[in-house]
């Protein structure tokens, strides 16, 4: 049987690590062969959260964050092929999303580094990166891009869906029976609730969302974020650290806030954003499909499911995919599409003028 063998990489604004699968595109749909998860230690965690905001030196630290990448992206290229017993030579080329330092397409920019070439040479493979960027140039958002591949593999076209992807931020997908995919960022996913954790927990996160399930929502607090402009956009819309950081939450403190309630509230925020959002331009779906890191928290899952029944909110798992995988198969289906001179963009979500072939190529 031929095959069609694609990596994808996804190192999300979570900064949790990287996500790498291998996928099968030979198929009527998409299949995954092998995943594997590489997480990142926590000084280059720590120095890439300090890049996304200007500092000293800055441009030649993300140079090296970048190179640092790179040998965890090869890293973890390595790890999926060994787990599935494939040969470099067998894959076609290398989807590398990069990491997210600014996104900025009002602005007419977005900035990912992972130093594409250096991953080419160090893994003999082509690589496809810096995605997002023809799609800004072309007037569009240059997000969501996931979109199409959650179209691909999750749509039904007896019931609407939508996907809700919970990483550092939210984006949902809209997946009518009949009409265009739309696809949009929501708001903040996990980011929030990852830097509060680790200020008080001295933890990555908060495990299962424990921590924020025992603590009481400061309904005052809430109400404030959620008077954020953002929310009440109209798609295409899209977001990311350089919003929604800490600077934005302290900003809407009073002084004595518990720790353990503004967990609460800020998971509360995640629950109450996306099922607005969901319920304002997703509305009919019947089923919202979860994906990201977001779909293990227990806490935000079950008061999702309260907020937006009666439709049923399940993990991508249900649908053959692990929630952790998803984001990474779009890379991987995104390097094909450029291979193949085909878009990768979808217009109706991000905004752009029209299809475009995303991504620069790296030969091996
Ligand atoms: N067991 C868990 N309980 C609560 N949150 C979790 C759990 N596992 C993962 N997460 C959350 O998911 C995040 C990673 O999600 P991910 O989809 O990788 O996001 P990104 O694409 O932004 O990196 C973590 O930072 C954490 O907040
Ligand atoms: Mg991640």
């Amino acid at each position: 049987m031929t095959s069609d063998l694609y990596v994808g990489l996804m190192s999300g604004t979570s900064l949790d690590g990287v996500d790498a699968v291998l996928a099968d595109f030979a198929g009527a749909k998409p299949r995954l062969i092998a995943a594997a998860g590489v997480p990142f230690d926590a000084l280059l965690r720590r120095e890439l959260l300090a890049l996304n905001a200007s500092g000293d030196n800055e441009i030649e630290r993300a140079a090296l964050a970048g190179n640092a990448l790179a040998a965890r992206y090869a890293a973890s290229v390595g790890a999926v092929l060994a787990a599935s017993k494939v040969t470099a030579a067998a894959i076609r080329a290398i989807g590398c999303h990069g990491q997210t330092l600014r996104h900025r397409p009002e602005r007419g920019y977005t900035i990912q580094i992972g130093n594409a070439a250096l991953l080419a040479e160090l893994t003999g493979i082509r690589v496809v990166a810096d995605f997002r960027a023809r799609d800004i140039a072309a007037g569009g958002q240059g997000a969501p891009l996931a979109p199409a591949l959650h179209a691909a593999v999750f749509a039904d076209p007896a019931e609407d869906r939508a996907v809700l992807n919970l990483g550092g931020f939210a984006n949902l997908t809209f997946l009518p029976r009949a009409g265009a995919v739309t696809g949009f960022d929501s708001g903040p996913g996990n980011s929030l609730l990852d830097l509060w954790a680790a200020q008080h927990l001295g933890q990555s996160h908060d495990a299962g969302g424990a921590w924020a399930a025992a603590g009481r929502v400061l309904a005052d607090l809430l109400e404030r974020l959620l008077q954020e402009p953002y929310f009440a956009l109209p798609p295409p819309k899209s977001t990311g650290r350089d919003l929604f950081n800490e600077a934005w939450l302290r900003k809407a403190f009073r002084g004595g806030e518990e720790p353990q309630a503004v967990q609460a509230t800020l998971l509360e925020l995640t629950a109450r954003s996306v099922a607005a959002a969901a319920s304002a331009h997703c509305r009919g779906a019947r089923r919202l499909i979860a994906c990201g890191g977001g779909a293990k928290n227990d806490a935000l899952m079950r008061r999702l499911a309260d907020l937006v029944a009666p439709a049923l909110l399940e993990p991508s798992s249900r649908h053959g995919i692990d929630p952790q995988h998803v984001e990474a198969m779009a890379f991987a289906w995104l390097a094909k599409q450029a291979l193949e001179g085909r878009p990768g963009n979808l217009p109706s979500v991000t905004g752009a003028r029209g299809p475009r072939a995303l991504g620069a190529v790296y030969p091996p």
